[in-house]
C-alpha cells in the first residue's frame, strides 16, 4: 500500500506551553490534528474552570488563520480542587478531563497530589459525572528505580484509587511497560491508556548506548526492548483501550542538552509519518485509523472528526525539519534514527 487516509487524527495527550512557545508549537500539531487533549502542567498550572478557559483563549487566539482545531481542555488536579468547580467545568464542555500528577513525578508537577485522601471528593464527583482522570502513572518515591516507576504505581496507587473509587472512568497516560498494556487489558470499559509515538520506537538502549542521546529522554523513560515490544502490540491490536497521545512536550536545545536536561520529545511535526511507518512494519495499516481517530473519540464520547487525513509513501525519504524555530529559542524535532517513506499529502 502506497496511501491510505484515515479519519482525521485526535492527540490525546498534547503539551503546547504558553507564549511565544505555544505560537510556535501550535500549527505542528493543527496541520494534521482536528483536536487535542490540553496537558495543564503551566507555570502557574491550569487548576480552576477560570485557569482552563482563559488557557483556552490564548491557545484560539494563537491558532494559525482559518484552523479549526479544537482543545480539549484539562485541569491540573491539587489537594484543593473544589468538586463544584469541576462540575461546572466539565458541564461547560470546556473541560475534557482533570489531570493527576503524583507531586515531583514530572515537569512542573509540584503542584500535584501527595495525600490522595484530600481528593476522594473530587474523584467521587467525577466517577458521578463521568469525567475523566487522566494519570500521570509513576510513583516518586526516591528508593523505587526509576525503570519500576511505573509498575509500582499500579500497585500501590492506581488499582487502589480505582477500588475506592468505583466507577471512575481513568486514562492511564503515555504508558511505557508490559504491565501497564497488561493492567489496562485486565480492565473493563471505565479504563483506556494512551500511548506515544517515541514509545513505539525508543528502547532506553537508543537514549544512553553509544552516547547519550538528551532527545530521547522523556518521561516516564523509555524502558527494556520486551516493553517497546508489548506497547508495539498493544497499539496495533485494534483493542479500543488503546489511543495515540503523543505527549509532545517541547523544551527548548538549550533545556534538553544541558548538564540537568529536561524530560521531554517533541514529535508533533512528523508523528502521522511515524506512525504510519511503525503499523506498516507491524502489518497493521488497516488498524492506524482506530489507534489515532477512532478508539480516543470514543472513550471521550465524542464523535469521530469529519475530515480526513492522507498519508502517502514515496521512494524517497521524507525530509523532516530537524528543528523549529520558537521565540523561545529552537526546538528540536524527534529524529527516530531511520528513514521514513511516508509524509501527509492531504
Ligand atoms: C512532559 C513535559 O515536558 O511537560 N515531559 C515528558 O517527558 N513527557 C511532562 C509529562 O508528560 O510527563
Ligand atoms: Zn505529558
Amino acid at each position: 500500500m502506497t496511501q491510505i487516509t484515515l479519519r482525521r487524527p485526535d492527540d490525546m495527550h498534547l503539551h503546547l506551553r504558553d507564549g511565544a512557545m505555544l505560537q510556535a508549537v501550535l500549527p505542528e500539531t493543527t496541520r494534521h490534528f482536528a483536536r487535542a487533549i490540553i496537558m495543564p502542567n503551566l507555570v502557574p498550572p491550569v487548576v480552576t474552570f477560570a485557569d482552563a478557559r482563559a488557557y483556552d483563549a490564548r491557545i484560539r487566539a494563537a491558532l494559525p488563520q482559518g484552523s479549526t482545531f479544537q482543545p480539549l481542555m484539562t485541569l491540573y488536579l491539587t489537594e484543593g480542587t473544589d468538586p463544584a468547580d469541576v462540575t461546572a467545568a466539565a458541564a461547560s464542555g470546556l473541560v475534557k478531563s482533570v489531570k493527576l500528577y503524583p507531586a515531583g513525578a514530572t515537569t512542573n508537577s509540584h503542584s500535584g497530589v501527595s495525600d490522595f485522601g484530600k481528593v476522594q471528593a473530587v474523584l467521587e464527583t467525577m466517577a458521578e459525572i463521568g469525567l475523566p482522570l487522566c494519570v500521570h502513572g509513576e510513583v516518586t518515591d526516591p528508593t523505587v528505580d526509576i525503570f519500576d516507576r511505573e509498575a509500582v504505581f499500579i500497585d500501590r496507587v492506581l488499582a487502589p484509587l480505582r477500588a475506592r473509587v468505583p466507577g471512575l472512568r481513568v486514562v492511564m497516560e503515555h504508558i511505557t511497560t508490559e504491565e501497564g498494556v497488561a493492567y489496562a487489558r485486565s480492565a473493563g470499559d471505565d479504563l483506556a491508556a494512551t500511548i506515544t509515538t517515541h514509545h513505539l520506537i525508543l528502547n532506553r538502549n537508543h537514549i544512553l548506548a553509544g552516547g547519550i542521546r538528551p532527545h530521547y529522554y522523556c518521561l516516564p523513560v523509555a524502558k527494556r526492548e520486551k516493553h517497546r515490544l508489548a506497547l508495539r502490540a498493544a497499539a496495533t491490536s485494534g483493542d479500543p483501550r488503546f489511543f495515540l497521545g503523543t505527549d509532545s512536550a517541547p523544551h527548548t536545545d538549550a533545556l534538553k542538552e544541558h548538564a540537568c536536561g529536561c524530560a521531554g520529545c517533541f514529535t508533533a511535526t512528523n508523528t502521522m509519518p511515524l506512525l504510519a511507518h511503525v503499523f506498516e512494519q507491524d502489518g497493521a495499516l488497516d488498524r492506524l485509523e482506530g489507534f489515532t481517530s477512532l478508539h480516543g473519540a470514543a472513550f471521550y464520547r465524542l464523535p469521530p472528526n469529519d475530515g480526513t487525513l492522507t498519508l502517502t509513501k514515496s521512494a524517497t525519504p521524507t525530509a523532516f525539519p530537524a528543528k523549529i524555530d520558537t521565540g523561545a529559542g529552537t526546538v528540536t524535532v524527534f529524529d527516530p534514527g531511520f528513514p521514513v517513506h511516508w509524509q501527509v499529502t492531504a
